[in-house]
């Protein structure tokens, strides 16, 4: 396989994302859905890790959390945030290849729930498969919440078009796009589904239970500077993130959107 396109991204991501004032406090949210869901004790699958951030923020809580990502090098920065906490175990998982994953997670182990965010499920062009494996690894009454970029972002479409870079305002029109990070040899789609399609992907096994949307008056990352360096127009901005965030509706629209499932008896 190809080095995946987010090692060349590894060792920037808590510098360009993860420490920036507003990927903080979006995180901030997934953290509090986190904790109305899993406990001290609790088992956890954490799908496309990242840095590791959100293992951390589980494992300082006594939960055990086994992450994973297609990443080596997103992978060894987790290993190394986490390296003294007995309660995460790390694993390279692609979720295109899950199948074949036998060797990486114990085949008996059942999890209380299941999370992956913000966006490793949009390296899919399929949910189904992904659904279907996770109804054996999540217990009955099991959560399983999403993080994922959704293909309508209103400020993407308008501050690129504002920008006359209309290739960037339209790129998740048409359901997918291609990434490339810099010094990346091989280019990864990513692909970006409605709320409603991974309804119906995991329909069969999960119901859905809650959406929001994370990023909806704030902006999609490459713009997080643009804002944090206005701290007055960033407080607005929170404030109606913080009083539209629970309607579905406007979801949609929004960088990213929250999905939580309940696995099906
Ligand atoms: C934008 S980062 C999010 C990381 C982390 N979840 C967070 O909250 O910061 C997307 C992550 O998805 C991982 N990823 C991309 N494609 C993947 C795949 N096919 N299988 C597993 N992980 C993948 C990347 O390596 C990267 O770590």
């Amino acid at each position: 396989m190809n080095q995946p396109a987010f090692d060349h991204l590894a060792a920037n991501y808590d510098h360009t994302f993860t420490h920036t004032e507003i990927g903080r406090w979006l995180r901030g949210r997934i953290h509090a859905r986190l904790n109305t869901h899993f406990f001290p004790g609790c088992n956890v699958l954490e799908l496309g890790c990242g840095t590791g951030e959100d293992t951390l923020h589980l494992a300082n809580q006594g939960i055990h959390v086994t992450a994973t990502d297609i990443s080596p090098r997103m992978l060894e920065i987790t290993r190394h945030k986490t390296q003294n906490n007995p309660f995460v175990q790390t694993a390279e998982l692609d979720l295109r290849e899950l199948t074949s994953t036998q060797s990486v997670l114990p085949d008996a182990k059942i999890f209380d729930g299941a999370f992956s965010n913000f966006g490793p499920l949009n390296a899919l062009d399929d949910w189904k498969p992904l659904a279907h494996w996770l109804a054996s690894r999540v217990k009955p009454g099991g959560i399983v919440g999403l993080g994922v970029m959704g293909p309508f972002c209103v400020w993407e479409i308008m501050w690129h078009g504002m920008h006359l870079d209309f290739k960037t305002a339209t790129r998740r029109l048409k359901g997918y796009a291609t990434f490339k990070p810099d010094g990346s040899a091989a280019p990864m789609k990513i692909y970006y589904p409605t709320i409603q399609r991974l309804e119906a992907d995991f329909s069969e096994w999960f119901m859905p239970i809650h959406v929001e949307s994370i990023g909806l008056f704030l902006p999609p990352s490459d713009v997080y500077g643009v804002i944090e360096k206005r701290p007055r127009l960033m407080t607005r901005l929170i404030n109606l993130e913080k009083r539209f965030a629970e309607n579905p509706t406007l979801a949609r629209f929004a960088d990213h959107y929250w999905i939580e499932f309940e696995r099906k008896s």
